[in-house]
């Protein structure tokens, strides 16, 4: 199994850029389901979860080609199978995106059910309310979601839960209202721009939905949807990752191809912390960390267009090194904190109450090896390890592979000294020697 091993201490500089966005082209790829002929999706990312996806696509009756350039072309060729096994969709929860798809084009879908996983208790109570709500006939049957309809009729939907919005659930419900006689109304629709993302590309396949991107998306069913081409839109959370890997080593990194208009918060709250952030176009930011003195700071990560809780991870290993105390509230996944202990085994000074982390920032955190629990603490680990005194090795980066493109390559090209392993030779004792003062 692989590990990377990180020498931090390095101030990152040049310049790198954004991968296309995983969260957008998970729902795109499943609403393939939904049309006749070829689809041609540009800028995929090279990811696990995008493989994953592809599998599953596969085996509902997809042909389902990739190419090195980041070009993805999905057709439907065989309806036969409409169903979404446990063993694939164990290994993402964005599988569930399948489900709005194949009930409004197959009238029928059997999709396992996800269950939990370590950012917290993940329902998906609102898919399956919005769905029944245009018609589905939908049980638990076996731990999966069987759902039947012959048609689906428009109907009014909310999306809106104790902790924000769905995001995957809207996107489900937007697919499948795409083919439904007559108008949906989603209220309380998440807002994020990888629903927006998913509104265009099925226009461009001929559904009519307006208003993505606001919290209420309205929904004219067609009889029809066909093939098109799209290009995915950048990866705001990688941006957000790669930005505060400049920030956290105290660097200069400038990360292009991304989009700044989805990275507002974020950006904001670098500069509340005292990071030089220049936006140089509508697609390129620069932060400068060198010789500056930061604040600690109070965050909460909600719904777009606020903090995204995919970004409250690598924040917080940021915050750890900032003299004073700061705090994150997660609004929307208040479970997710199992990297507060990682961290405070490098050194870190993080206390948990109920949705919040009390960070007290220390003056330098130190290289060990740390075990990644899911997707973004995997990048909050190496983040930590970067600026981390010593050699830190982050055990369990099958989380990180599941959704950032080629990270070590990227960060290795702008100074960082981290490689990728096979565990076995990483066995030795981690080094003590002094490398770095934060
Ligand atoms: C998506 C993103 C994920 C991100 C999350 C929140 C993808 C593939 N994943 O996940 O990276 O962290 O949005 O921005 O796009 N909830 C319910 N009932 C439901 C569904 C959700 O109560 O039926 C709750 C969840 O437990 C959570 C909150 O609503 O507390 C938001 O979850 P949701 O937006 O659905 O997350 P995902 O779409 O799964």
């Amino acid at each position: 199994m692989d590990v990377l091993r990180i020498r931090g201490g390095v101030p990152l500089s040049g310049v790198v850029s954004a991968s296309g966005s995983k969260n957008a082209a998970l729902p795109m790829m499943a609403s393939c389901l939904l049309a006749e002929g070829p689809t041609i999706l540009e800028r995929v990312p090279n990811l696990v979860d995008v493989q994953t996806l592809g599998q599953l696509l596969t085996d509902l009756g997809c042909a389902v080609r990739t190419s090195q350039d980041g070009t993805l072309s999905i057709e439907v060729v065989e309806e036969s199978s409409s169903e979404a096994e446990y063993e694939l969709v164990r290994k993402m929860r964005a599988s569930v995106c399948v489900l709005g798809p194949l009930l409004a084009k197959r009238g029928f879908a059997r999709v396992s059910l996800p269950g939990g996983c370590q950012i917290g208790h993940r329902p998906i109570d609102l898919h399956l309310q919005g769905l029944s709500a245009l018609g589905a006939d939908i049980e638990i049957r076996n731990g999966s979601v069987v759902a039947s309809a012959q048609k689906l009729r428009g109907a009014r939907v909310t999306m809106s839960g104790p902790f924000g919005s769905s995001v995957t659930g809207t996107c489900n419900v937007m697919s499948a209202a795409t083919l439904a006689h007559g108008k949906t109304s989603i209220e309380g629709a998440a807002q994020e721009p990888e629903v927006v993302a998913l509104a265009e590309f099925l226009n461009a396949m001929g559904a009519k939905i307006e208003g993505a991107g606001t919290e209420t998306i309205e929904i004219e069913g067609v009889e029809g949807l066909r093939g098109t081409e799209f290009t995915i839109i950048p990866d705001r959370i990688e941006a957000a990752t790669l930005l505060i890997a400049g920030a956290i080593t105290r660097g200069s990194l400038a990360v292009d191809d991304l989009c700044v208009s989805h990275l507002e918060a974020v950006l904001e709250v670098l500069s509340d912390i005292g990071v030089a952030v220049e936006a140089t176009s509508s697609s390129s930011v620069r932060v400068d960390a060198t010789g500056n003195s930061f604040r600690p700071l109070r965050v909460s990560a909600v719904p777009y267009p606020g903090v995204p809780t995919d970004v409250q991870a690598q924040l917080m290993a940021f915050l750890s090194t900032i003299r004073g105390q700061s705090s994150i509230r997660d609004q929307v996944f208040p479970d997710r904190f199992i990297h507060c202990a990682e961290l405070n085994r490098m050194g870190a000074s993080i206390q948990q109450f109920g949705n919040r982390a009390v960070i007290r920032g220390v003056d330098r955190l130190q290289g060990t090896h740390v075990m990644a629990s899911d997707l973004r603490a995997s990048a909050a680990l190496v983040l930590a390890g970067l600026v981390a005194q010593g050699e830190t090795v982050v055990r369990r980066i099958y989380h990180l592979d599941r959704g950032y493109e080629v990270l070590e390559s990227k960060l290795r090209c702008v100074g960082a000294d981290i490689e990728r392993m096979d565990a076995a030779d990483c066995m030795k004792p981690v080094q003590t020697e002094m490398r770095h003062s934060a």
